[in-house]
């Protein structure tokens, strides 16, 4: 856990990664079809009906989202929704959008997202549940929230909490930064790997940030099954048990069921668990 001023080793900003290509991809609509869970590029559509091409493994460095502290204010049980905006809360109005990809850049549909923040004065909630609450990415990996410019309070740059959970799958616990704040130099935990990208807009501001979540195989050598596990496949026909692995990940089954296609191991708690 990023606890000291040496975690401040600034990763090199990205450039024009696949990642993006197909972020903006899915931004315009691109995709005609979904498969599997997955995305399939519109430049892997052959349009003759023969099996498309897999979507290719990440080549150009994206690392998993890093980590970091949660911090005392987290609360569960926070409301569903994508707008933390009240009434008459003051505040500069902030959205903020992008997707949730595994390793090999595939979009994770019914990830939650729990997010949490201080008001325009700096202050958290910790009686009720203002600026907080959660959601989950659409079938295309996507969330968007709504809310304000979280104020700023002693000890800390400006920023944003946020859980993120794929179906099935380990917490990732991390924050979001705002370029350019005085205090992103100052800040111990500060991680530039965390930057979202932020536009001024209609008087409030735009953000993006994608995840990646450490699921999935990603560039390089993959995780190896485990031992004793087989690589689970629709049709195959499972007992309480079973070990199997999927995209790398080991699971082992709850009941006996066959299995199909949209009942793949991480969509599926009730039938599998993570090894
Ligand atoms: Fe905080």
């Amino acid at each position: 856990m990023p606890t000291s001023p040496e975690h401040a080793g600034r990763p090199a900003p990205r450039g024009l990664s696949r990642k993006n290509l197909l972020r903006a991809a899915l931004g315009a609509g691109a995709l005609p079809l979904l498969t599997g869970g997955g995305v399939a590029l519109a430049r892997d559509t052959p349009g003759d009906g023969s099996p498309l091409v897999p979507t290719p493994a990440c080549d150009d460095g994206d690392d998993p989202t890093p980590e970091q502290m949660e911090g005392p204010y987290f609360r569960p049980n926070s409301p569903r929704r994508t707008s933390l905006v009240e009434p008459g809360t003051p505040g500069t109005p902030l959205t903020v959008s992008g997707y949730v990809f595994d390793r090999g850049c595939r979009p994770l549909s019914d990830v939650l997202l729990d997010f949490w923040q201080a008001d325009d004065g700096g202050a958290y909630d910790n009686t009720g549940f203002r600026f907080r609450g959660h959601q989950f990415t659409t079938a295309s990996g996507e969330f968007r929230l709504t809310t304000i410019v979280p104020g700023l309070y002693p000890g800390r740059t400006r920023h944003l909490h946020v859980k993120v959970q794929p179906p099935g799958g380990q917490v990732l616990t991390t924050q979001l930064y705002f370029p350019g704040e005085p205090r992103n130099g100052t800040d111990a935990i500060f991680d530039a790997a965390l930057l979202m990208n932020v536009r001024d807009a209609g008087g409030g501001r735009e953000a993006t940030f994608d995840f990646v979540l450490a699921v999935g195989q990603g560039p390089g050598p993959g995780p190896t099954d485990p031992p004793g596990a087989t690589t689970w496949a629709a049709g195959t026909a499972y007992t309480t048990g079973d070990r199997v692995s999927y995209d790398g990940v080991g699971y082992r089954c709850l009941q006996s069921h066959r299995a199909t296609a949209g009942w793949e191991p991480p969509h599926a708690p009730a039938l599998w668990q993570r090894d």
